[in-house]
């Protein structure tokens, strides 16, 4: 099984992050990992702090002349933003973590929680997700993602293969339809405008997963439900949906799922309603969720809070912030599918090094071929 935590706080000296469990003898790519980074980072709405940070990996522990060793991974992500005097906040913005967790950890203000509950953190999870695109790489399973809303302009095309996927990367706001892109910046001016920011739809599609990723057999092994987890996880995520998703309460069982063929290659599928996967177990169509980030809760337009010192009615604390983090999120909800997906890899086909689950990931595949 693959783990990992990460540590680190917004303005602290970087994020920490430990994987544990990962498989030996997979090419260490770094130049990869920071590209990766990068594309967090980038998309029309970010602060400027983005500017200051152009994260880049530091490697600890855990790789030998360019290969995993299969020991313990320790990566480092060293902050830029160190000496910003940090005073304490006791305006508590409505949408952060900023009042229940101040009361929860019993701190005279919400700086200890801010500078954690920030998405600052999401840059680790971009750089482990990395690490498990490189080891899925190996299987040739590939994770994409796009902007499909931003506030209420959404795409109106649906993908069609994964080079249109690939052209998401060539777009400010990560859109795969060039029409859509500028009404989008557009609605991002417009909210910057007026003090205010925005949220959004992504989708998150992973391909040439093999069946049987996942499992029906209890609530904790099910795929979905796993994916689940890590998505809603991500810092202003507010739902996911699967496939057809809350779309399915609109249609008749026979319009809904998907009928099973089957031919020379194998059993296969005319539409993919379930969005990959059946009773928690990927049925070898493509994974395909959309997640649902609420618009970014810290406004220059003043929001409504109690001090929690005076308990006067104040206005809540403004800190430098993005209008609108919609097209990062999608890198970090790519990163968190590539995790789930290495973990369940690991996890089906065993073993300590890369060429050991490799060998057998090709028997599994080549029994299937005789089914
Ligand atoms: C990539 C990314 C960037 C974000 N940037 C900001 C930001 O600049 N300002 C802000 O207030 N919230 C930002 N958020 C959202 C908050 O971190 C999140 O809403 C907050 O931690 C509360 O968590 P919750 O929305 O899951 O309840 C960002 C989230 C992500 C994933």
């Amino acid at each position: 099984m693959i783990r990992f935590l990460t540590g680190g706080e917004s303005h602290g000296e970087g994020l920490i992050g430990i994987i544990e469990g990962f498989p030996s003898n997979v090419y260490f790519d770094i130049e990869y990992i920071n590209k990766e980074l990068n594309r967090r980072q980038v998309g029309y709405g970010r602060s400027n702090r983005m500017d200051m940070e152009q994260d880049e990996i530091k490697v600890l522990s855990g790789i030998n002349k360019g290969y995993t060793t299969g020991n313990p991974i320790s990566l480092i992500i060293k902050n830029r933003g160190t000496n910003i005097d940090l005073v304490e906040i006791t305006k508590p913005r409505p949408g952060h973590g900023d009042l229940a967790g101040t009361l929860k950890y019993n701190h005279k203000g919400a700086r200890n929680v801010v500078e954690r509950a920030s998405a600052r953190e999401t840059a680790m999870r971009v750089a482990v997700g990395s690490v498990c695109k490189l080891l899925l790489k190996k299987f040739e399973i590939k994770v994409y993602s796009h902007v499909i809303k931003i506030g209420d302009i959404e795409v109106s095309m649906k993908y069609k293969d994964e080079k249109e996927l690939e052209t998401a990367n060539n777009s400010s706001v990560r859109v795969i339809d060039k029409d859509t892109e500028e009404l989008i910046i557009k609605k991002i001016k417009q909210a910057k405008k007026e003090e205010d920011t925005l949220g959004g739809v992504v989708e998150v599609i992973g391909k040439n997963i093999p069946v049987g990723l996942g499992s029906y057999t209890n609530w904790d092994r099910k795929l979905d439900a796993k994916i689940a987890h890590s998505i809603m996880s991500i810092p202003g995520i507010k739902g996911i949906e699967f496939g057809l998703g809350f779309e399915a309460s609109n249609r008749l069982g026979s319009q809904m799922h998907d009928e099973i063929f089957y031919d020379l290659n194998g059993f296969y599928r005319k539409t993919n309603n379930a969005g990959g996967i059946e009773a928690g177990v990927s049925n070898g169509e493509d994974i395909v969720f959309r997640a649902v980030m609420k618009p970014i809760p810290t406004l220059r337009k003043s929001l409504k809070t109690v001090d929690i010192d005076t308990k006067e009615d104040v206005i809540a604390q403004f800190e430098r912030s993005d209008v609108c983090a919609v097209p990062s999120v999608c890198i970090v909800a790519e990163s968190m599918l590539a995790y789930v997906l290495a973990n369940e890899m690991v996890s089906k086909f065993g073993g300590d090094s890369i060429e050991e689950i490799k060998s057998s990931f090709s028997n599994y595949m080549s029994d299937l071929k005789n089914r």
